[in-house]
C-alpha cells in the first residue's frame, strides 16, 4: 500500500453506527463505511434505506444510537469537522424570513468567517447559482429548483472539504443538473471531497468513483461501478442494485422480528 495514503485521514470513518429512532424504528443497524479523502463518493439505495439517516448522524442533525464518526480524523462532533462539512440536505430547510443573500451571509457568520469575506463570498455564490437575480428575495417566494440552487450556494460558501449531497438534483431541471454537475466536478477536481446520494444511477455511475449500495441500514455493496457489475456478473448498475437491496431489506426484516 502506498505509504501516504495510509496516512492520510479518511474523508469520513463511520464505525459500528446504530441508529434506532424513538418509536423503535431501526434505521441503521452496525454500519461501517469509509470514504477516502478525494473521493466522489456515490450512495445508493431505496427509499427507507438509511441514507438521510446516516447523513443526518454524520452532520449532527440525528444523534446515533451507537457508534462513531471521524471526519479527517476529527471526531464527528467536534467544532473542527462540523467546519470541514457541508450539507445539502434532501429537504430544502431555508429561513423563510431571509434573502437569498442573507441567507448566504448568516451562514458564512456561523460557519466563522469574517462578514467581509462571507459577503464577497456569498455574491460570487449567487453568479455561480444563477441567482443574481433573486438576490433580494425571501425564501417562500422562490421556485422549488431555485431553493434547492440556494440550498446548494449555502452548502458550498464556507468552502468545505467533504460536500454531502442528499438527492440534489431532485425535481431540478435539466439545465440546472448540468450546471450543477459540472460545478462540483470542479470542485472535485480541485480536491473536494464529495459524497452523494441519488436515485439516478446513471448519475452515480457517471460521476462517482466509488459507490455504496444501503440497504436496511447497511452496507451491502461497495466498490466502483464497473467493479460492482462484475463481481455480481450482471451488465448493468440497476442489476446490481435490485439484487443487492432486495437481500438487504430481508435482513432487517429478519433483524426486526428478532428484537
Ligand atoms: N424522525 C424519525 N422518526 C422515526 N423514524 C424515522 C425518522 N426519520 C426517518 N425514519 C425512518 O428511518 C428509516 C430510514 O429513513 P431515511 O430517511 O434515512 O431513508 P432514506 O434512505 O434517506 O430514504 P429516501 O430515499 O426515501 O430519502 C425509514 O424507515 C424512516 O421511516
Ligand atoms: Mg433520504
Amino acid at each position: 500500500m502506498d505509504v501516504l495514503a495510509s496516512q492520510t485521514p479518511a474523508a469520513l470513518g463511520v464505525k459500528g453506527l446504530t441508529k434506532r429512532y424513538g418509536d423503535g424504528t431501526l434505521a441503521l443497524h452496525d454500519l461501517d463505511l469509509e470514504v477516502p479523502a478525494g473521493s466522489f463518493f456515490g450512495l445508493l439505495g431505496p427509499n427507507g434505506a438509511g441514507k438521510t439517516t446516516l447523513i443526518g448522524a454524520i452532520c449532527n442533525l440525528v444523534r446515533p444510537t451507537a457508534g462513531e464518526i471521524s471526519v479527517f480524523g476529527h471526531e464527528g462532533s467536534s467544532m473542527h469537522a462540523r467546519r470541514m462539512i457541508g450539507i445539502a440536505e434532501q429537504e430544502p430547510n431555508l429561513d423563510k424570513f431571509l434573502t437569498v443573500f442573507e441567507t448566504l451571509l448568516y451562514h458564512g457568520g456561523y460557519y466563522g468567517m469574517a462578514k467581509g469575506e462571507a459577503s464577497e463570498r456569498a455574491e460570487q455564490m449567487i453568479d455561480a447559482f444563477d441567482l443574481r437575480a433573486k438576490r433580494d428575495v425571501e425564501a417562500p417566494k422562490l421556485s422549488g429548483g431555485m431553493r434547492r440552487r440556494l440550498l446548494l450556494a449555502r452548502a458550498l460558501l464556507h468552502r468545505p472539504n467533504l460536500v454531502i449531497l442528499d438527492e440534489p438534483t431532485a425535481g431540478v431541471d435539466l439545465e440546472l443538473r448540468h450546471e450543477l454537475w459540472s460545478y462540483i466536478r470542479k470542485l472535485h477536481e480541485q480536491g473536494t471531497t464529495i459524497l452523494l446520494t441519488t436515485h439516478y444511477l446513471e448519475e452515480a455511475e457517471a460521476l462517482c468513483d466509488e459507490i455504496a449500495l444501503i440497504s436496511g441500514g447497511r452496507i451491502v455493496a461497495r466498490d466502483t461501478a464497473t467493479g460492482l457489475k462484475d463481481s455480481h456478473g450482471v451488465g448493468t448498475l440497476e442489476e446490481v442494485y435490485l439484487k443487492t437491496v432486495s437481500s438487504g431489506r430481508i435482513a432487517l426484516a429478519e433483524e426486526a422480528a428478532r428484537t
